[in-house]
């Protein structure tokens, strides 16, 4: 049995302002929330973001310019229309881990400007890391995961090898609350970097190794705790993507699903010192 994301109706952009501490309470609370009654512009969308960073403190913010737009229509996936609705196109995973060790992304405003699909087809799967953590592991087997830190090589269209790294087990970035951080479109590529700073011996490599194919095990498998998002025209969708691992169902053309996204961080790249961005962010 799935999990449906909490909506809340608004009537108006002025109601949407009035209950924005409240359906960001929810997102905090659940990690993820739906605003539903209203059509929004991208302009208007923006606006919202950045009320809600003044919030939250994610950037965007009313502070300074920033925004880092994206419109998804899925054209690179390009059998999604003869696939089963429920058969995933766009494979599992936690929103650019890279970043974790430069500016984290921490969430996403999404609006489904344009929806004509079947209701059951383009769904958003999510599922929370923090509750995996607390679910499968043992509070050994936790403090094992906490000293691990894994890297991951990637290979560019150029043909450039990037290597990156993550910290294992991480604190939200606001309720603190520890998760697995983990590549998943890389999951393969994946190992042991270090372990409690130092080369990891075999044993520590293989430990982790398990522990860490349960994760991802449990991300496609458990769905009594994967979140569900069926959309409708005009969804604006709130995840936390620090903490939810996401993948999106097929059946439908991408001239008929289109969406807006607003990515959130934690900080903002005009405050932050060029080594401390990321660096596909300079162009390397
Ligand atoms: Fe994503």
């Amino acid at each position: 049995m799935s999990i449906s994301v909490t909506p809340v109706f608004v009537e108006s952009k002025e109601d949407l302002k009035n209950k924005l501490q409240d359906i960001l309470k929810i997102q905090e609370l659940e990690s993820i929330v739906v605003i539903k009654g209203i059509k929004l512009t991208e302009d208007e969308q923006l606006q919202l973001v950045r009320d809600m960073g003044d919030i939250t403190g994610w950037f965007p913010n009313n502070s300074e310019d920033f925004n880092h737009k994206y419109v998804e229509t899925h054209s690179y996936s390009k059998d999604k229309q003869d696939v089963g609705n429920d058969q995933i196109i766009l494979s599992w995973h936690l929103e650019h881990v890279d970043y974790d060790e430069y500016i984290p992304l921490v969430a996403g405003v999404w609006n489904m400007r344009v929806f004509n699909c079947d209701p059951e087809s383009g769904k958003t799967y999510f599922i929370d890391s923090k509750k995996i953590y607390n679910e499968i592991y043992t509070e050994e087997e936790k403090d094992f995961l906490r000293k691990c830190k894994a890297k991951w090589i990637e290979i560019k269209p150029d043909g450039r090898n990037i290597t990156n790294y993550v910290d294992i087990v991480q604190p939200h970035w606001k309720t603190k609350e520890e998760q697995i951080r983990v590549e998943l479109h890389y999951f393969n590529a994946t190992s042991l970097h270090l372990f409690q700073g130092f080369e990891p011996n075999k044993d520590q490599i293989d430990t982790f190794h398990n522990l860490i194919n349960r994760f991802e095990a449990e991300v496609r498998q458990n769905e009594n705790l994967r979140i569900v998002h069926k959309w409708e025209e005009g969804d604006i969708l709130v995840p936390d993507l620090f903490s939810l691992a996401h993948a999106v169902t097929g059946g439908f053309k991408s001239e008929d699903r289109e969406f807006t996204g607003y990515w959130c961080y934690l900080s903002s790249p005009e405050k932050t010192e060029k080594e401390k961005i990321q660096p596909s962010w300079r162009g390397e």
